[in-house]
């Protein structure tokens, strides 16, 4: 199969294009490095000892993206391009309507143009509404609290309508939970621009020496440790659940979800003293009040993936923090050294 990825430089986007090589598809991938490095490519390029296009667009563009279709011909699209900061998504939400929204449509009418049957969507756990009952299943209530999380929410709307109305076409959306850990190969990883957002990226820094604590941000959470819980899993498993989702979306019509996670939770004060054991490191942590808006616990029940993608993570929380600590270790200042 070729895969058109969208966004491949970036985190999650760089470690699924080492598995769709490592399991014979071919890639073309397209980014504008808004939040990634032009060496991540290359870097991907030498874990799979092989070349394959990229292309340097702004998938808004509408022409560049049809000339890419058209030189190109892919079977099939895996569209991680977005902008994903929480924060900067309330402060300035229409740049995140409109890169995320118009990338998508500007897709939906490229891969309708060129005959592409095949979507397969990052979409988030956000899209859920943090008073459900736990574990989180696809038919759980949804509703967002951000700009960011609305333009999953809608995209998830536009193409369940796109593909319902084009007919003999499928997507599936991947609602990934907290994706954490790199390449066993030390050689790509998260990369946050600024300080992090999220929390093992803070506390991997924090170990390294870049900040001097951690925050811990809420303590006073209904949980066995007062902490936030959430559902981390490793990247390379996210990878592995696009490959099983492309076959899926071969065999099926229509939009179909997907939630991408362990089904286990950890706490922020678990991650900590293991991360330190696993690594031999220390991280100082205090505790500090609640980030606004911040939800208790969230983790998913995996089971759809399990059964109908024949998906599992199978990634230990150990494995995700030795495999972050080898990147940050051996890329203190991610891409830039
Ligand atoms: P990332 O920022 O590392 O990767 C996204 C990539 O898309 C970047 O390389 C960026 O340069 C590129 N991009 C953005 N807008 C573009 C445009 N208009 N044209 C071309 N390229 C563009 O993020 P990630 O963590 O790899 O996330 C990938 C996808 O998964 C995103 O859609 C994100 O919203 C979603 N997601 C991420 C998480 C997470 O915690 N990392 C959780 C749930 C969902
Ligand atoms: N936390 C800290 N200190 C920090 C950062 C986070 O204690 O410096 C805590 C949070 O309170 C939470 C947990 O660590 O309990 C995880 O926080 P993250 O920011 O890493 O993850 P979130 O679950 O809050 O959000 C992330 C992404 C969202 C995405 C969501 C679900 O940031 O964009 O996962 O995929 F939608």
């Amino acid at each position: 199969m070729k895969v058109l990825v969208t966004g491949g430089a970036g985190y999650i986007g760089s470690h699924t294009c080492v598995e769709l090589i490592k399991n014979g598809h071919e890639i073309v991938v397209v980014d504008n490095f808004a939040n990634s490095h032009p060496k991540a490519i290359e870097r991907v390029k030498a874990i799979v000892g092989k070349d394959f296009p990229f292309i340097e667009i702004n998938i808004c563009d509408t022409e560049a993206l049809d000339k890419v279709c058209a030189d190109h011909k892919p079977d099939c699209v895996i569209h991680f391009a977005g902008l994903k900061a929480v924060a900067e998504s309330v402060s300035i939400p229409l740049n995140y309507y409109e890169n995320n929204i118009v990338s998508t449509i500007n897709l939906l009418r490229a891969m309708e143009k060129h005959g592409i049957k095949h979507l397969i969507f990052s979409s988030s756990a956000t899209v859920y509404r943090a008073d459900n009952e736990m574990p989180l299943t696809e038919d759980s209530t949804r509703g967002c609290t951000n700009p960011y999380g609305w333009t999953k929410y809608m995209c998830e709307q536009i193409i369940t309508d796109a593909v319902k109305a084009r007919g003999n076409c499928s997507a599936v959306l991947l609602r990934y939970f907290n994706p954490i850990g790199a390449h066993e190969s030390g050689t790509i990883g998260e990369d946050p621009s600024g300080v992090p957002n999220n929390l093992l990226p803070y506390l991997s820094q924090t170990a390294v020496g870049k900040h001097k604590e951690l925050p811990v941000t809420g303590a006073d959470y209904d949980t066995p440790d007062g902490t936030g819980i959430r559902d981390y899993i490793h990247v390379s498993d996210l990878a592995t659940g696009h490959v099983a989702a492309i076959e899926y979306a071969t065999k099926v019509e229509g939009a179909h979800p997907f939630n991408l996670g362990t089904g286990k939770g950890t706490s922020v004060l678990e991650m900590i003293h293991t991360f330190e054991k696993v690594n031999g490191v220390k991280v100082p942590y205090r505790i500090t009040d609640r980030r606004p808006g911040d939800s208790g616990v969230s983790y998913a029940d995996p089971a759809k993936a399990h059964e109908l993608l024949n998906w599992k993570a199978v990634k230990t929380p150990e494995e995700a923090y030795a495999d972050t600590w080898r990147w940050q270790t051996n890329n203190p200042n991610g891409y830039q050294d």
